[in-house]
């Protein structure tokens, strides 16, 4: 199951499962210290859950050569150790107290901690992706480039005459698309996939993973449970424009002046990102955000079609689909 998609072959459904168990046990090991400290801190966000959609992109990715290459297990193993280190160290930049439906590692030991431990899990994805070879090591690398400065681009913000929804989806292509696109990259290059078949999925990751954290964006709006195991309104909290939020900010309606005000910064008062969150949730700017997101779906869609008809293909698909769904 990916982000709760049953495939529809079960041979294929195993073999993913069986792939993302290997990485699992590899995770398990790779984050593990004979310091006492950094054991506990560098394993409690990896114990504490997460959906491991990296790595099962790993495996839908390897699907397109022989997934069972030992190579394959060690790309799962570093993308999700790189995406983990970016949460120890999101956190600290969003100053999320819940993460992965535990206290965040900023929360439990403090800032500094978290970044330290964030840096180590780094050092443990750089020294892995350094066996398999320095095609592998400057993908990683490139990636870990785009990411930061997606972060920081977002810190940022948009320069004053730039448009905030461009510079918005620059942001989540480099911070969040970029290791999505190389986790179905490597995938196919370890299991030696056929050059176009990685460059599709490359592209397709890219895509996916755009419509993947647009998603996640609507959800901080949209749920009222903290059920995704974060706090919803992290982002209204933190000033952070997302696309319902940036949708919201084009109303020319005087009905909405209140709201356009509430949005334009960070918001403290805890009965107003409630208030906020309400209106939002209410918006038709939530309408328009849930179709950007299907058209995106619907783009990252496509390009499957340029891969050959396989039951993998297929799962792909099928994600594409889930990813529409979860935001209603
Ligand atoms: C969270 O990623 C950060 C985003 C890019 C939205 P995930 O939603 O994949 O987080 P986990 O791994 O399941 O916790
Ligand atoms: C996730 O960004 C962090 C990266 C992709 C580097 P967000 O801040 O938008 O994600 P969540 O909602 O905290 O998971
Ligand atoms: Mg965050
Ligand atoms: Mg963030």
């Amino acid at each position: 199951m990916v982000l709760g998609v049953e495939f529809d072959d079960p041979a294929l459904a195993a073999r993913v499962e069986a792939g993302v168990d290997r990485a699992e046990l590899a995770l398990a090991e790779a984050v593990r210290s004979p310091d006492d400290f950094l054991d506990e801190a560098a394993g409690h966000l990896l114990s504490a859950g997460g959906k491991r959609f990296r790595p099962m992109l790993v495996a839908l990715g390897a699907e397109l050569g022989d997934p069972e290459r030992t190579e394959v297990t060690t790309a799962a193993v570093v993308v999700e150790l790189t995406h983990l280190a970016t949460l120890y160290h999101d956190d600290v930049m969003d100053e999320a107290p819940l993460r992965r439906g535990a206290p965040s590692a900023n929360a439990r030991w403090t800032n500094s901690l978290a970044i330290l431990v964030g840096d180590f899990l780094f050092a443990q994805a750089s020294d892995l992706v350094s066996t398999l070879g320095t095609e592998a090591v400057s993908i990683q690398a490139r990636t870990f480039s785009r990411l930061v400065r997606g972060q920081i681009r977002e810190t940022i913000g948009p320069k004053a005459q730039a448009d905030a929804l461009e510079h918005y989806l620059d942001v989540v292509a480099d911070k969040t698309g970029s290791l999505i696109a190389t986790s179905a990259r490597l995938g196919a290059k370890m299991a030696g996939a056929a050059p176009e078949h990685e460059r599709i999925l490359t592209e397709f990751g890219e895509r996916i993973g755009i419509a993947f954290q647009l998603s996640d964006d609507i959800i901080d709006i949209a749920s009222e449970s903290d059920d995704s195991g974060k706090t919803p309104g992290t982002d209204l909290r933190e000033g952070v424009p997302t696309l319902p939020t940036l949708f919201a900010q084009r109303s020319t309606d005087p009905a909405d002046a209140v709201l356009l005000e509430r949005l334009s910064g960070p918001i403290a008062d805890e009965a107003v990102v409630q208030e906020v969150l309400a209106e939002l949730r209410r918006h038709p700017s939530m309408e328009q955000a849930r179709a950007f997101v299907r058209a995106e779906a619907a783009t990252a869609r496509g390009l499957l079609d340029g891969l050959p008809p396989s039951s993998a293909r297929s799962a792909l698909e099928a994600l594409c689909t889930t990813l529409t769904t979860r935001i209603v």
